[in-house]
């Protein structure tokens, strides 16, 4: 289980003000093993305004450093257009949840993040867009559904829990491809834990797993 302390968040040393602090580099070793070698990139995250949020939200969303295909093939460009979107879609959602979190959650009967999530992902599910849902990472989720319900959620929910905070795949079904990819949802701060109890802040409590067509 990652280790948590004042400037170390998820493995991850930040500097002086965690909110100021660039997304650090983390190698992500890519599950898939059709894609070609990828080299280590980082991108900086971007400062929020809400510097009380924002903290907590880089901590959560670190080591979002998507490795890059090298643009060789179109097959691979598509590809990496996805795994964009996925990343847009993570910054967007998290963003959003901590957001509900913190201002609208008083107590344990306030309405739950992960209930707010499965709304939402269902809603786009019915507009046609991408797959996404909770997954939990505990073994004990509060919600029954939210077990890893495939092999790639279960195999990638085992690499949140070893210190990874991104994975992906491609996924051939009937002849189309899918990125299939999971991101790490920590337990961000302490009100996450009004419900998710016996955790701290730090602590995997599980991912979103993604599942996004791959428009060749
Ligand atoms: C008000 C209570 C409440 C708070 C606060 C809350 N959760 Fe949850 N969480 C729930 C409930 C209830 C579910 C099950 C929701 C469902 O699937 O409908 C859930 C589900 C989850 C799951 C999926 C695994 C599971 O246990 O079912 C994760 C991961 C999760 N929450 C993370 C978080 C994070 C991170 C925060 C803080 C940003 C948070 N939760 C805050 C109540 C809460």
């Amino acid at each position: 289980m990652p280790q948590t302390g004042d400037n170390k968040i998820l493995g991850y040393e930040y500097p002086n003000m965690a909110w100021l602090a660039a997304r650090p580099a983390a190698r992500l070793n890519h599950i898939n093993p059709m894609e070609e070698p990828n080299t280590m990139t980082h991108r900086n995250l971007t400062i929020l305004g809400a510097a009380a949020l924002a903290g907590l939200l880089s901590a959560w969303m670190a080591g979002q450093a998507f490795d890059k295909v090298p643009a060789a093939s179109s097959a691979s460009q598509a590809v990496e257009r996805a795994r964009r979107e996925v990343r847009m879609l993570d910054d967007l959602y998290k963003t959003a949840v901590v957001l509900v979190n913190d201002h609208y959650v008083q107590d344990e009967n306030s309405f739950a993040a992960g209930e707010w999530a499965r709304l939402v992902f269902t809603a786009m599910k019915e507009k046609g867009w991408h797959h996404a849902r909770l997954v939990d990472a505990t073994g004990n989720p509060l919600n029954a559904e939210n077990k890893p319900a495939d092999a790639f959620e279960a195999k990638s929910v085992k690499s949140l829990l070893a210190g990874q905070t991104y994975l992906d795949e491609v996924e051939n079904r009937d002849g189309k491809r899918f990125l299939r990819a999971m991101t790490l949802v920590p337990a961000v701060n302490q009100k996450c834990i009004i419900c998710h109890a016996g955790y701290k802040v730090g602590d995997v409590l599980g991912g979103i797993s993604y599942t996004l067509p791959i428009e060749e």
